[in-house]
């Protein structure tokens, strides 16, 4: 079996759904189910033996050991994180505490269970370390996309966490020779995103009639890829990916802000027009984030060109796929919005500083 960390969150909930569903072997989920966590997100898998949940938290090292000695995975993803940048600029703590030291108790866990294995099963086991392109920083316009030798220069609270954990990974395949792997993809988007990231935030304000807020002038790039993408590409850096090794992962479809909220507005145009004018007119300019990188774009050579992996969403396919998962999944939806969620958007939006 494999142990996976933040299988309740968007991508690893997306992923434990894919991973059951292609390959079918039992996983441990430990997830610490935060702000971010949601067990709506797994409500399929509520039967399904091959589906073992555990609510806690990564820095948990007695919890850690016992969990590794008791199911014996033979490989270790880890999602879990602190994962939205606005968050991470009004409140770092959380940030340096599950992405550094999380990412730290995890290693040291995986180092012991690992050293004790015996050979074949030693060779075989992975930590699979999954990272984020915003460990490089920004892009001009003019600047070729991120390769996995662009050096690391992060921005954000948010960004300088991932790049500490991808560091001490590294240093735990070279000083402990642990066989390591690190997957750094650029923005997903897609069906279970917490409502407080552009995209999912976009239609469901717009589906209320609420203002889109856009940053600053709405021109900064990103690429994005949609999630089922990023889940076969984890799927396969861990099939065949070399040990110590990092692979960039991205959809080769970089955007502005204001493109992908055109996008979506137009989209919702057709499938529900309002009564008077369109989505668009929502669109509201607000102050800019603090520090925000204006360019990522990722080249995604390397993983296409040793493992044999291209994405099979365009944006175009993808986009639509995903407004209408949200507009097909109201019950999500509600419970999502409902709670802690008004008090961010007052913390973040109305009261934005
Ligand atoms: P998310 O915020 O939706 O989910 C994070 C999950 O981790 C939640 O289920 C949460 O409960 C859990 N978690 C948080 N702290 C924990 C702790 N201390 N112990 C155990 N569980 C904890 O995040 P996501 O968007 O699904 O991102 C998953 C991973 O992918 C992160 O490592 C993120 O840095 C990386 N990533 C995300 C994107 C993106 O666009 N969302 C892009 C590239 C990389
Ligand atoms: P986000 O989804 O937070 O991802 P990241 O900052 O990790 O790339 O934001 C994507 C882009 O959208 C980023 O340039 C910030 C911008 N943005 C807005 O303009 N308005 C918003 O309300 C949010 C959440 C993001």
């Amino acid at each position: 079996m494999i142990l996976i960390t933040g299988g309740a969150g968007f991508i690893g909930a997306n992923f434990v759904l894919d991973w059951l569903n292609v390959v079918g072997e039992p996983v441990v989920n430990l997830d610490k189910l935060t702000y971010a966590g949601n067990r709506d997100n797994l409500a399929s898998l509520n039967n399904d033996p091959r589906h073992i949940f555990v609510q806690g938290d990564i820095g948990d090292a007695a919890l850690l050991a016992e969990l590794l000695q008791t199911h014996r995975p033979r490989a270790l993803l880890h999602f879990a994180a602190e994962s939205h940048v606005d968050r991470s600029i009004l409140g770092p703590d959380a940030f340096i505490r599950t992405n550094i030291e999380g990412t730290f108790q995890l290693l040291q866990a995986a180092k012991a269970y690992w050293s004790g294995l015996p050979a074949a099963e030693q060779s075989a086991f992975r930590f699979l370390h999954v990272s984020t392109d915003e460990v490089y920083g920004s892009l001009e316009a003019h600047e070729p996309p991120f390769s996995e030798t662009t050096p690391y220069a992060p921005n954000s609270p948010y960004a300088a966490s991932k790049a500490s954990s991808d560091h001490l990974v590294r240093a735990y395949h070279h000083t402990y020779g642990l066989p390591t792997l690190t997957s750094n993809c650029s923005n997903n988007y897609g069906p279970y995103q917490f409502p407080e990231k552009l995209i999912p935030l976009m239609i469901l304000n717009a589906l209320r009639n609420k203002p889109l807020p856009v940053y600053g002038d709405g021109l900064n790039v990103r690429d994005w890829l949609y999630v089922g993408d990023h889940c076969a590409a984890i799927r396969r850096v861990l099939e065949a990916g070399q040990p110590g090794a990092t692979y960039n992962i991205g959809g080769c479809n970089e955007k502005t802000n204001l493109d992908v909220i055109h996008t979506v507005c137009a989209i919702l145009d057709q499938l529900r027009p309002m009564a008077d004018g369109n989505h668009a007119a929502l669109i509201q300019f607000i102050k800019d984030r603090p520090g925000h990188d204006r360019r990522y774009a990722i080249d995604a050579a390397k993983i296409e060109r040793e493992l044999g992996w291209k994405p099979r969403e365009t944006f175009e396919t993808g986009i639509r796929k995903t407004v209408s998962w949200y507009l097909e999944n109201s019950a999500w939806v509600e419970r999502v919005l409902s709670g802690d969620y008004q008090n961010w958007i007052q913390t973040n939006y109305t009261a934005r500083p």
